[in-house]
Parts: structure tokens; sequence; C-alpha cells
């Protein structure tokens, strides 16, 4: 154990190096202009590049692993970092991450465990994370949660969003309160985190049709674990927006207003049930009902269940009664 602890204060000791290394950069590279244009465009004040510690990893396949030390010890620390790749061909090592803008992934505590690199242009792929590793793993943890509640005495409400540029181009416009899942659709694991800091969560995916698929997944991993007294909503962009892109355009008054008006997650669970049922006949108001039961039925128990139960009702004419029975019935048979 003691030898383990060792081992990952090392891992964290390697990170965190390396993302001094990559903000150096970005003040000193030679070719920092490049990295300090790109971000400049896209609208970055050097304040908020330094609450996020943005940097700059340089092109070169041996920058990092030269700034950091190439003996076996270090080298094979670094690669367990995720840092650098092994080429098994010619037993050597590479900079996992070459040309690229430095996004330094937190923990809780503040602790870098990770990376994110955008290439500079049209490159594919635009982002490389780290890969899983020992001090990260990618379904529990956010990007930017340390730097919201750095940055907020009080957190009353976070959003989730896809991109490090979302985060980062929200802070910019004053609200600082947004984390990104990392590359990966919102877990269970996420939202007990968030709900144990906030009451209310507010699902702002991009405005295309990935986002909105990943919207109706987060619904579903929300209704099991939310609870009475904690609010999830769901904010839907316009096409082809996402919050950076956004934000730039409208200003944080009008998003912030956007945010406000989000679609409660009951709202959300009916409309987009109900757009795909004829609830005019009575054989669509079953079908609906036996898709929308379920999930309700899976929920945990309290008031937000009954009255969705209650909307059931509502829609099919049937009793409280008559929909338990039938949810039981469900519940006897179910392998
Ligand atoms: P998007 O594809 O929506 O990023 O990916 P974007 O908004 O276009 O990026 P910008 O604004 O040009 O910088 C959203 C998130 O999905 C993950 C990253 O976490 C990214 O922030 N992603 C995307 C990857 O991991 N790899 C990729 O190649 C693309
Ligand atoms: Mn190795
Ligand atoms: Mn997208
Ligand atoms: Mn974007
Ligand atoms: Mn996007």
């Amino acid at each position: 154990q003691a030898q383990r602890d060792k081992h990952l204060k090392d891992l964290y000791g390697i990170l965190d190096e390396a993302a001094r290394f990559y903000e150096e950069q970005l003040l000193r590279h030679p070719q920092r202009q490049l990295a300090i244009d790109y971000l400049k465009g896209r609208g970055l004040t050097g304040q908020v590049a330094k609450a996020f510690g943005i940097g700059f990893a340089p092109p070169g396949w041996e920058n990092l692993m030269q700034a950091l030390g190439t003996d076996s010890r270090r080298l094979e620390g670094l690669e367990q970092a995720g840092m650098l790749i092994h080429n098994e061909e010619r037993h050597s090592h590479y900079d996992r991450f070459r040309e690229r803008i430095m996004f330094p992934i937190r923990d809780m505590r503040g602790r870098v465990i990770a990376f994110g690199g955008r290439v500079l242009g049209d490159e594919k792929p635009k982002y490389l994370n780290s890969p899983e590793t020992e001090t990260f793993h990618k379904s529990r943890e956010l990007y930017g949660l340390y730097e919201a509640r750095q940055a907020n005495a009080q957190l009353q409400r976070l959003i989730i969003v896809e991109g490090y540029m979302d985060v980062v181009g929200l802070a910019q416009y004053g609200i600082r309160y947004a984390v990104a899942t990392l590359g990966t659709a919102t877990t269970a694991q996420h939202l007990e985190r968030l709900f144990k800091l906030v009451p209310e969560v507010v699902f702002c995916f991009d405005g295309d049709a990935a986002g909105r698929k990943a919207a109706s997944r987060a619904l579903e991993t929300t209704l099991p674990v939310i609870r009475d007294g904690q609010e999830a909503r769901f904010l839907f962009l316009p096409e082809g927006e996402d919050p950076d892109s956004l934000v730039r355009r409208e200003g944080s008054d009008a998003f912030s207003a956007r945010l406000d008006e989000a679609l409660p997650l009951s709202e959300f669970f009916f409309r987009s049930l109900t757009e795909q049922a004829d609830l005019e006949s009575m054989d669509g108001r079953a079908r609906f009902s036996t898709e929308a039961l379920p999930l309700i039925r899976d929920m945990q128990p309290g008031l937000l269940q009954q009255m969705m139960l209650e909307r059931i009702c509502e829609i099919t004419g049937l009793s409280l009664e008559q929909i338990n029975s039938v949810i039981n019935l469900h519940q006897a048979t179910a392998p």
C-alpha cells in the first residue's frame, strides 16, 4: 500500500510538471504565437487561459520527454501517466500530445489527472484525451468542476456541456459553473457527484443530432438517480450552435435567460415520448404508457415519481390503482 501511494504520488507529480511545462511553452516557446493567436481568435483572454491552466504542446516528438527526464524510471512514469506513447517496434517513447492547445483536467482536489489537447487547425482528431490511467477515470471525472468550485463560494447550479471550449468559453463570459464530460456520455456517477454539490443541473449539449441524442441518453441516466429536492433541466440550442459559439454570439445575459427557461426533466420526458405517439387513439395512449411506465417505475420513490404517474393517469384516463397494478404486473413478469 505504501508502495502504491508512492507510485500514485509520482504520477501526480509528473502530471503537475507536465501542466507547468505546457503553460510555460505558451509563454516562451518560439512558436507560441501560433497558439496565442488561436486562443485570441476564440475570444479567450490571458486571464481565463490562466484560470484553467491552458498551455501549449509544441511541435515535435520529444519535447515533454526532454523537459521532464529520459531516464528509464521517468520514461515509465510518464508512460503510465498517459503522457508518452511506447513504440514497441522501435523500443522508444514519444510525446502523446504534439502541436496542440492543452487543457489540464483536474480532480476535485485540484490535482492534474489528465489532459485534453486540441489541434490548432482542422486536422483530425480535433481533440485528443489522455487514456484511462490510474489517475484518470473518464466515467467519473468532469472537466471544469474544480475551477467552478474555485470560482464560486456557493454553487447553485451546474451546467453540463460537451466540450472543453464550451466550459472555457462560458467562463470567458462570466458563466463560471459549466463542466464537461470527457468524450463520454453522462454517467450516473457524474450525476451523483454533481447532485452532492448543487440541487440543480442543466444539460446543455450541442445543437446537432449528436447533442440531441446525448440529451436523450442523459434523460435516461438521470431518471433513476434523481431525488426530490433535486432538479435536472435540458437546454436545447439552435441548430449548429454549441454553448461556446452561442454565448459568443448572444452574450451572457441572453445565454443566462436561456438557462432560466431550460426544460424541466419531466417536461422533456413527456414531450419526447409523446412526440412519437398518437395520443388521440386508445392504442397510441396504451403504447405511450407502455414505454413510459418502466422508466417511471425505476425512479427513486417520491413526489416527482408520483406526479409523473398521475400524468400517465390523466393521459390514459386510468386510475392510479389501475396503473399501479399494471406496473406490478410488469415487475412480476420481468426476468
Ligand atoms: P465537439 O466536436 O462538439 O467540439 O466535441 P467542438 O465544439 O466542435 O470543438 P471546437 O469548438 O471546435 O474546439 C466536444 C467534445 O467531444 C470530445 C472533446 O471532449 C470535445 O471537447 N471530442 C471531440 C473528442 O474527444 N475527440 C474529438 O476528436 C472530438
Ligand atoms: Mn515503456
Ligand atoms: Mn458536436
Ligand atoms: Mn465548439
Ligand atoms: Mn461542440
